[in-house]
């Protein structure tokens, strides 16, 4: 599989992997109803500076026009030290390990960028999710007054990279996380 940062001329790509998304991994994701994102989302969802703001996909190695099997992303906050984080899998893919993987390569890039805490909104019952949190070594904790939400998180400093580096920043985009 091969593994690459999003670009600008993604947004077919990710039209058609939310798209081809069924309606519940698409909620699971955002938390809301998306019927069709808006060009202006997905141009945020595709615009990356490589240090604010980050995205990796998966694309499908029989695919002539490089449909996306997956996509993980992470917006810095405000802190400049913590980050939160999105994973998304093809319907198609899914339980096959490309979460996991995805992950943690997106994981061994924050922590080479300087992000020292990874963190992310995930629903109570979305078990897949919690237990890719889990099998990641991250931390499961319950939103206090919702019951409906977990937030998982790992400090970085323990992530030891291994994959390929990235380039240096460009821009920075508000509403990356299509939330
Ligand atoms: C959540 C998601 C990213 C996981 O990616 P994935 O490629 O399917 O996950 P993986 O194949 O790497 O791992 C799945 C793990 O969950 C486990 N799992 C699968 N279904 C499960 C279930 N119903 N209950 C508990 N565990 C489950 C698998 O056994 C595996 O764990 P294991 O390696 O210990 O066996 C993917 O399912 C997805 O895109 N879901 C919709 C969007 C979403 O929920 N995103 C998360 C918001 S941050």
């Amino acid at each position: 599989m091969h593994v690459r940062p999003i670009r600008a001329d993604d947004v077919d790509r990710e039209r058609c992997f939310i798209a081809a998304l069924s309606e519940e991994s698409r909620y699971q994701r955002l938390f809301y109803v998306l019927r069709e994102p808006s060009l202006q989302l997905l141009s945020q969802l595709t615009t990356i500076d490589f240090d604010r703001t980050m995205a990796l996909v998966v694309v499908d190695p029989s695919s002539s026009s490089g449909d996306f099997v997956a996509v993980a992303r992470y917006a810095r906050d405000t802190t400049g030290k913590s980050a939160e984080f999105a994973v998304t899998v093809a319907n198609q893919w899914q339980g096959r390990g490309v979460g996991t993987q995805l992950t943690t390569t997106l994981f061994e890039f924050a922590a080479r960028r300087g992000i020292e805490h990874i963190y992310g909104t995930v629903f109570a019952t979305n078990e897949r999710m919690l237990q890719v949190a889990r099998n990641l070594g991250m931390t499961v904790t319950s939103v206090p007054g919702d019951a409906s939400l977990m937030i998982v998180s790992l400090d970085l400093e323990a992530v030891r990279p291994t994959s390929p580096r990235c380039q240096p920043a460009r821009r920075t985009q508000r509403g990356f996380m299509g939330q």
